[in-house]
């Protein structure tokens, strides 16, 4: 493996019950770099996330963060190393409010000082939260939920970041500001795993992609080959 492929899936095979979801997936994300998977409702994307954090059960093949085996290992140990997810639908603890939101998403660190410097950097990113720290999430508009499940996703310092259709549900001037954060997010040295339907706007952001389809990468390249391919452009903009 080369040394600055952070993220690796190795011929990762995964089941539902008996039946097999994912089918023999290969990705690798170099560091520092934004990598789409892109795939239809049902494809398997959440699965495929659901394999890096240890909530699936794979069967063959193996998953190495930064060259070690995280294959099946507990969601909190990925967190620890350094991995952070933005759920998908905007999954915000919606009864608490937003100081409590981002503090969970620091909840492996336990140095004070760290937990605020870590603030800072998210209420930089977000002025908006740090005006409503007090208000229930459950409370705050879709937009501003979408940017609180950022943040929060930001709280534990993360070295990769995933990011489960962070698009979906939002109105078309969010789309665009969703996909111009996540990509200040990656320069300033975040690596992005950005799981989208929307092809056009993930493709505009990312180094390299992956076209999942019945559970199987059916295409993958850099973002130039993959606009090129033919298998996109028949999904996608055919
Ligand atoms: N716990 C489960 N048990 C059985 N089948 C499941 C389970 N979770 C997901 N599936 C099935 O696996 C398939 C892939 O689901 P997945 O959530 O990975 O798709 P997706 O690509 O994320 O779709 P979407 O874009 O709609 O979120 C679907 O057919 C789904 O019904
Ligand atoms: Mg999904």
């Amino acid at each position: 493996m080369s040394d600055n492929i952070q993220l690796e899936l190795k011929n990762v095979t995964t089941i539902y019950g008996k039946n097999k979801m994912l089918h023999d997936i290969s990705v690798q994300i170099p560091t520092g770099q934004c990598a789409c998977l892109l795939g239809s409702n049902g494809s398997g994307k959440s699965t495929l996330i659901k394999a890096i954090l240890g909530l699936t059960t794979i069967v063959e093949g193996k998953i190495f963060f930064e060259g070690r085996d995280i294959t099946g290992q507990k969601t909190y140990k990925a967190v620890r190393e350094g991995i952070s997810i933005v759920p998908e639908g905007k999954r915000i603890f919606r009864k608490m409010n937003v100081l409590e939101n981002l503090r969970m998403g620091a909840y492996t660190e336990e140095d004070k000082d760290e937990i605020e410097l870590r603030y800072e950097k998210v209420f930089k990113q977000f002025p908006l939260l740090k005006e409503r720290l007090k208000q229930i999430a459950g409370t705050l508009s879709g937009g501003e939920q979408s940017m609180l499940a950022i943040g929060r996703g930001l709280m534990c310092a993360p070295k990769l970041m995933i990011f489960d259709e962070p698009s979906l549900g939002l109105a078309p001037v969010l789309v665009q500001r969703t996909f111009e954060i996540i990509k200040e997010i990656n320069e300033s040295g975040v690596t992005v795993f950005l799981v989208e339907q929307n092809a056009h706007m993930s493709l505009s952001i990312s180094d390299l992609g992956y076209f999942l389809q019945k559970g199987q990468i059916i295409a993958s390249g850099t973002t130039a080959e993959l606009q090129d391919s033919d298998v996109i452009r028949n999904a996608y903009f055919g």
